[in-house]
């Protein structure tokens, strides 16, 4: 072991979080967090994975789930769309009597699933030695490997290839995490991350959870009604977009959940 990985694995033993994620590998389950955690933080993402799961435990009975039930148990998440994509994934399994992937190649086909939650999906569900490259751990091998900041992805890939631990996957990259979220925080390191997230107030992302919100209340809500709350804000140009993600229908004036 080099010194690197001896160091993040002793830190790791006394000091790992406990996360209920790392209590399974149920890869349906492990699918579930990495959605949640693809753009929300770790301390608002448990208690939504525990009734997530709750509710629906597994992909049958997700894939069966009424669209409504699904969004409530979403919605406060934000991005609630990830969770459109991440039942058609189910029930597209589901209909070809299929599992969750165990191939990179597979889970990219899927609805919602990009390269890092594949490779996440791949890790922490099968052990398998692919990098997963979240935000925490970019940071940790940047920092500790004395990289330089605008390190190509597929180098980058490569170099944290070349770290994993034999038949230890799974534990190698968890370790990376929480010493990335507990040790080496952006604002020690200074170093960036490659995108930040903007700001809530004021912007689309705010009109749609309103919307959302609203519709898991009352059984719709006009254009007009949603223009007094945003009176800045095109609310039928972001109201089509959602159309499009089929998370909502217009019908003249009014939005119903799709
Ligand atoms: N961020 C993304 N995936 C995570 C995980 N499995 N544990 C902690 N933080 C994460």
């Amino acid at each position: 072991m080099k010194p690197f990985q001896r160091r993040i694995l002793s830190w790791y033993k006394k000091n790992k979080r406990d996360l209920p994620w790392r209590k399974t590998t149920n890869p349906y389950r492990i699918l579930v967090s990495e959605i949640m955690l693809q753009q929300t933080q770790v301390d608002r993402v448990i208690p939504y994975y525990l009734k997530f799961i709750k509710k629906f435990p597994d992909l049958e009975t997700l894939a069966k789930a009424d669209k409504k039930l699904v969004l409530q148990h979403w919605s406060g998440l934000g991005y609630n769309n990830r969770v459109l994509r991440l039942q058609q994934l189910t029930q597209i399994l589901i209909k070809n009597k299929k599992s969750i992937p165990q191939t990179a190649e597979e889970l990219l086909q899927l609805p919602g699933i990009g390269a890092y939650t594949a490779n996440a999906v791949l890790a922490f569900a099968f052990n398998k030695e692919v990098p997963v490259l979240d935000t925490n751990i970019r940071r940790v091998l940047m920092h500790e490997l004395t990289l330089p900041e605008h390190i190509d992805i597929k180098k980058l890939k490569k170099i944290a290839q070349s770290y994993i631990l034999k038949g230890k996957s799974r534990l190698w990259h968890n370790a990376l995490m929480d010493y990335g979220a507990l040790v080496l925080t952006a604002k020690k390191t200074g170093i960036a991350p490659l995108s930040k997230q903007s700001a809530f107030k004021g912007s689309d992302r705010e009109v749609r959870g309103f919307i959302i919100k609203t519709l898991l209340k009352e059984k719709r809500i006009s254009i007009n009604k949603i223009k007094k709350s945003f009176p800045e804000k095109n609310i039928l140009s972001i109201a089509k977009k959602m159309e499009k993600e089929n998370l909502i229908e217009i019908k003249k004036q009014n939005i119903t959940i799709a």
